[in-house]
């Protein structure tokens, strides 16, 4: 199939077109380089176009598309409590006009990068499909709306549609020359490693007064070549079966601030130190998955699921980033 890879030149959607292109797809990336990189593009040609500008779309689609994976977005919860107009108009407004130009042209496939934000503090030690959605900051709200928006969609005009709620995306293919790489960074696994290397400032440590193990926050970390593989299946779902369809993704395992730290220092065999900082504003103390559903319908089965080996890829990345 040829596949159009909306957000191709960033994190998550750089190794989703190596898996694509592994799989034996056709890759088109479109992206504005707002904040992918070009160097990530390896799988296929670049359209740089912008979803905010609908008339630059059509250099994606001259190639007839057989379906789209979108990971445009902005990401940065804080950011989004501040800015939530940007957060609005690029992450809803942006996404509208994509599946405009899809309808356009019969495209009726699209996998979309959803997020655990959109459940806001969870009410159980598991978060599963069924959870109660209730987004406490613009980000998580802005990504619940458009899976309204493509729930609507599958009843109005058929689209299909798979959206996949990553937990925390973490690792990297640094024998592919892609990572993570963000500017600013503000997640812990990179901002860890760029302290361990001294290429980055002192690892601030946000809260350690929540009810927890050791009292810093818990998240499940996801190694995203593991979050690649599920969008190959999420395609295959598709082929199978119409309608809308949601999966939760991580390994159902969380870990501590600290824990991640101590896995790192063994990782890396580096005494990496940290600065005692308050809470971050938007943390939600522990956030984990359930993942049965994907595991039991797309068949998924992480590959990668152990914190050491996910943290190690993401430090032979970060010892010699290509971008
Ligand atoms: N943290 C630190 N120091 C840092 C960076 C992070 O202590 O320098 C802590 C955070 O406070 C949090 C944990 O490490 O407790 C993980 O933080 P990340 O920023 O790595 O990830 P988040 O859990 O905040 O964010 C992830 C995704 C978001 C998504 C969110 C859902 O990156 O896109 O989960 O809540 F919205």
């Amino acid at each position: 199939m040829h596949i159009l890879v909306c957000g191709g030149a960033g994190y998550v959607g750089a190794h989703a077109a190596l898996a694509l292109s592994r799989a034996g797809h056709a890759v088109t990336v479109l992206d504005n380089l707002a904040t992918g990189h070009r160097a990530a593009v390896r799988w296929g040609p670049l359209v740089q176009a912008d979803l905010l500008q609908p008339d630059t779309l059509d250099a994606a689609f001259q190639r007839p598309v057989d379906a789209v994976m979108h990971f445009c977005a902005r990401s940065l919860v804080g950011e989004s409590v501040r800015a939530p107009y940007a957060y609005y108009e690029n992450n809803v407004v942006g996404t509208l006009h994509l599946l405009q130009a899809m309808a356009r042209r019969g495209v009726d496939r699209l996998v979309f990068s959803s997020t655990a934000a959109i459940f806001g503090n969870p009410l159980s030690a598991l978060i599963d499909e069924d959870h109660r959605q209730a987004p406490i900051n613009p980000y998580g709200a802005s990504k619940l709306m458009v899976e309204r928006i493509l729930a609507d969609a599958a009843q109005a005009y058929g689209l299909r549609s798979v959206c996949l709620r990553y937990f925390n995306a973490a690792g990297a293919a640094p024998d592919e020359n892609i990572g993570e790489s963000h500017q600013p960074e503000t997640h812990l696994i990179p901002n860890v490693l760029r302290a361990a290397l001294g290429t980055g400032p002192a690892l601030k440590l946000f809260g350690d007064d929540y009810d927890t193990v050791d009292g810093t926050c818990v998240r499940d970390y996801v190694h995203v070549l593991d979050l690649a593989d599920a969008h190959l299946r999420a395609l295959e779902l598709m082929q199978r079966q119409p309608g809308a369809h949601a999966f939760n993704l991580g390994n159902g395992q969380g870990f501590s601030v600290l824990q991640v730290l101590q896995a790192a220092r063994a990782v890396t065999g580096r005494d990496i130190g940290y600065q005692q900082a308050g809470r971050r504003a938007g943390d939600p103390a522990v956030l984990v998955a359930a993942s049965d559903k994907a595991r039991n319908v797309l068949g998924w089965q992480p590959r990668h699921p152990g914190l050491e080996e996910i943290i190690d890829s993401a430090w032979r990345w970060h010892q010699a980033p290509a971008y």
